[in-house]
């Protein structure tokens, strides 16, 4: 309990220190104590990856959020992630230790404005990724994330219409790896991968002729990443867009001495324990979202000291949503998971 008001978290961390191994006892005292189990996703600091019971992409944390027998879930991750914890087990407390770790993607569509597009495609069938909010989710057919959204298109009748929501660029990559054209993309985006662009990514490219490249379908920079190797001036197989949870199967398996990774820079650190031989570049090293680092050690402790903050959906909208959201977890591999 002391080591809270001493507690001075910074991104170099404070390895093998006095206040390290206090915060760490205490973490995983508390969570013995209140049955908790401890989810982070691939995004958050090293530190709270460290100690975490599994730490994955949306859709392996999702399996087990729905699998797990704890009683507690501590979810360092963001808002709609957490709210997908609780969809998929409604008896179970779910807490996220800091409230306003929102998603700008998730913000970049509310349920009226789904409701106005359905309206203007009747009978389409709706594909919304994870990063939505549960209102969302319950305007929705199925959902998917970067794991298995093409998976998730391909199960639906190729002559039915599908609207995509929200992000463009991920939109656009499964539009282009299904070949479909009854496929309509909201004009949403994530700040932190639209800011990783194709400029940034060839100059990287160029700059490292041996090295492969690992991109998250949310960045804009994957039709970037696409267009050269189409043009030859990077050999296809070394591009690889990849969800989070893809990146660290491609990892343990690479033969290449250097990749370059297009997504938040918090995932480098899941890379290197994977792969401590492969040299991890970030495209672009301030790409870092503000709201999964608003999980800080002091903040899971205060969680699971205090009990809070309990994330809570509405049961009308926990029914509606978690239909769309128990197709998305049947669909696809499991991919991320420690
Ligand atoms: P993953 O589904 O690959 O974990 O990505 C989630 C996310 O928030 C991407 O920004
Ligand atoms: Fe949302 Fe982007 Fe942060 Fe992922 S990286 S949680 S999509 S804001």
């Amino acid at each position: 309990m002391a080591a809270t008001a001493a507690l001075k978290w910074t991104p170099a961390g404070y390895p093998g220190s006095e206040l390290d191994r206090a915060w760490h006892q205490e973490v995983r005292e508390l969570a013995r104590q209140r049955d908790a189990v401890l989810l982070a996703h691939n995004y958050q600091v090293s530190e709270i990856q460290d100690i975490a019971d599994h730490v994955g992409d949306s859709l392996a944390l999702s399996r087990i959020a729905a699998d797990c027998a704890a009683r507690t879930i501590v979810f360092c991750g963001v808002h709609f992630m957490a709210e997908t914890a609780k969809i998929l087990a409604p008896g179970k407390t779910v807490l996220i230790p800091d409230t306003r770790a929102g998603c700008s993607l998730a913000d970049s569509i509310d349920a009226e404005q789904l409701r106005d597009w359905k309206g203007e495609h009747p009978g389409a069938v709706v594909v919304s990724y994870v990063n939505t909010t549960a209102d969302v989710k319950a305007e929705t057919d199925i959902c998917c994330t970067s794991s298995n959204a093409i998976e998730v298109v391909n199960s639906i009748p190729a002559d039915r219409e599908v609207l995509f929501l929200p992000d463009q660029f991920l939109g656009a990559h499964v539009q282009r790896v299904t070949g479909r054209t009854n496929l309509h993309v909201w004009a949403g985006e994530c700040h932190v991968h639209a800011g990783i662009n194709g400029s940034q990514l060839a100059a990287k490219a160029a700059a490292a002729p041996d090295a492969e490249l690992y991109i998250h379908p949310e960045c804009g920079c994957a039709t970037s990443a696409l267009y050269l190797a189409g043009e030859g001036a990077v050999p296809a197989e070394r591009v690889r867009i990849l969800s989070t949870g893809g990146m660290l199967d491609a990892a343990r398996a690479t033969g290449a001495r250097e990749v370059l990774v297009a997504t938040e820079i918090g995932m480098l650190h899941q890379l290197r324990r994977a792969a401590p031989g492969v040299d991890f570049r970030a495209v672009n090293d301030r790409a870092s979202c503000r709201y999964m680092k608003m999980i800080t050690p002091a903040a899971l402790l205060r969680s699971l000291r205090d009990g809070v903050d309990e994330v809570t959906v509405p049961a009308d909208i926990a029914e509606r949503a978690r239909g769309a959201v128990q197709r998305m977890i049947a669909i696809g591999r499991p991919g991320g998971d420690e």
